[in-house]
């Protein structure tokens, strides 16, 4: 994710040229030093330091981007905010709710601007299925489903990286994808059904054990046939949810679902219609609106210019954007937030909305019960 944060402040002065900040990569801090010198030579880092404390010191740093492991990100982005920088952190913003409490709160106190990895909410598509059902064209919104079903950790002989430990990562895909996805469906239809207020849980580890990792990996790295140790987190969580209105909805995360690569996304039902949205297929937006009640047919919007950010990407429709560029919406949304002083896009409290979920599916999931939030 330091790649592609970098690659989206670089990019920023391309897609937006008015923005209130023109960006420029001053210093990294990466431990390891293979991947410290590829941020020099090839993101064009002034200056690399194993220590992210010698990046505070600095005084030409004036916003700083978290993209280490989940156990980082509560001492860098406490440090970060309490030394008055703004912050750019990624998902799941800490291990837990205490993590993210404690980032939510330095952030407060410092009256800094934050942005949060929810870069999925970004989409056009997203904010087009935001936008209709917040104009009340789906009637009524009944039910929510969400799913987040990933398959980068199908591989038996995937590696036992920092992911798979709860010391490091906190929850496995709970904080990973199930964090996505509640921002994704709050940020879709909050708007009419309001907060979730009750949600039972049940989670699952399918790959007990995989092979013991050395140095910095991704998570797609394979191991051989060397020592392995315990997975110690869950590898798949669903949810049945009750909004506030009285909708109900589900929510389901994997990340070892073979056949999915990358299938993010959600369909939301109402009284007079529905539409529908998966990551794969990022520029179309499903809708089924405008009809009677029964037999109604599903059309494919392609989003144009016009619809969410689409038009500082591509001049027209039927021209896809990337996951990249998700992310240089979501630099974007910073600068805002850092120029007008009001917080635009996803912010270290939506994280802490989201967090407060997740402990509540893993309290259901050990108390074998409802919980009401
Ligand atoms: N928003 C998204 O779609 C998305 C996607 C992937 C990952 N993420 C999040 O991004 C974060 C990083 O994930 P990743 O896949 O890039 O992990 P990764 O393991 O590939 O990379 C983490 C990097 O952080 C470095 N690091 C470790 N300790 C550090 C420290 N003290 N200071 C500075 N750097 C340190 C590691 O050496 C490594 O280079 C995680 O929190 C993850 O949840 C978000």
């Amino acid at each position: 994710m330091g790649q592609v944060h970098s690659r989206a402040w670089a990019r920023l002065p391309h897609h937006y040229p008015a923005a209130a900040l023109r960006p420029r990569l001053v210093a990294v801090a990466e431990p390891d030093a293979g991947r410290r010198d590829e941020a020099v030579s090839g993101y064009g880092f002034l200056a690399a330091d194993a220590d992210w404390r010698r990046v505070l010191e600095r005084d030409d740093v004036d916003v700083v981007s978290v993209c280490g492991p989940n156990f980082v990100h509560r001492e860098i982005g406490t440090a970060v905010a309490a030394s008055g920088r703004h912050l750019w952190i990624e998902k799941p913003a800490g291990r837990n709710l205490e993590d993210t409490e404690a980032i939510a709160a330095a952030v407060r106190a410092a009256g800094v601007r934050s942005a949060v990895g929810f870069n999925y909410r970004n989409a056009p598509a997203v904010e087009v299925a935001r936008e209709l059902v917040g104009a009340g064209r789906l009637g009524e919104v009944e039910s929510v489903e969400v799913r987040m079903l990933a398959d980068y950790s199908a591989h038996p002989d995937g590696v036992l990286s920092w992911r798979f430990d709860p010391a490091l990562a906190g929850t496995g895909v709970l904080g990973d994808l199930a964090s996505h996805g509640f921002d994704l469906a709050l940020y879709v239809a909050g708007g009419s059904t309001g907060p979730i207020t009750e949600l039972v849980a049940d989670q699952a580890t399918f790959v007990a054990q995989r092979p013991l990792a050395g140095g910095a990996v991704s998570h797609f790295a394979r191991g051989g046939d060397g020592p392995r140790g315990p997975v110690g987190n869950e590898d798949h969580a669903a949810a049945l949810l009750r909004f506030g209105s009285g909708a109900r909805g589900h929510l389901v995360a994997s990340r070892v679902a073979v056949g999915e690569q990358c299938g993010y996304g959600f369909e939301v039902r109402g009284t007079a219609g529905a539409l529908a949205w998966d990551f794969r297929r990022m520029g179309e937006l499903r809708v089924c609106l405008d009809q009677d009640f029964q037999d109604a047919a599903w059309t494919t919007r392609f989003i144009a210019p016009g619809d969410g950010e689409l038009g500082a990407f591509q001049p027209g429709a039927g021209v896809a954007m990337g996951y990249d560029d998700l992310k240089v919406v979501e630099a974007h949304r910073l600068v805002e937030s850092i120029g007008t002083g009001t917080p635009v896009g996803a912010t270290i409290e939506d994280a802490v909305r989201t967090a407060r979920l997740v402990a509540a599916m893993g309290t259901s999931y050990d108390e074998r019960r409802w919980v009401i939030l």
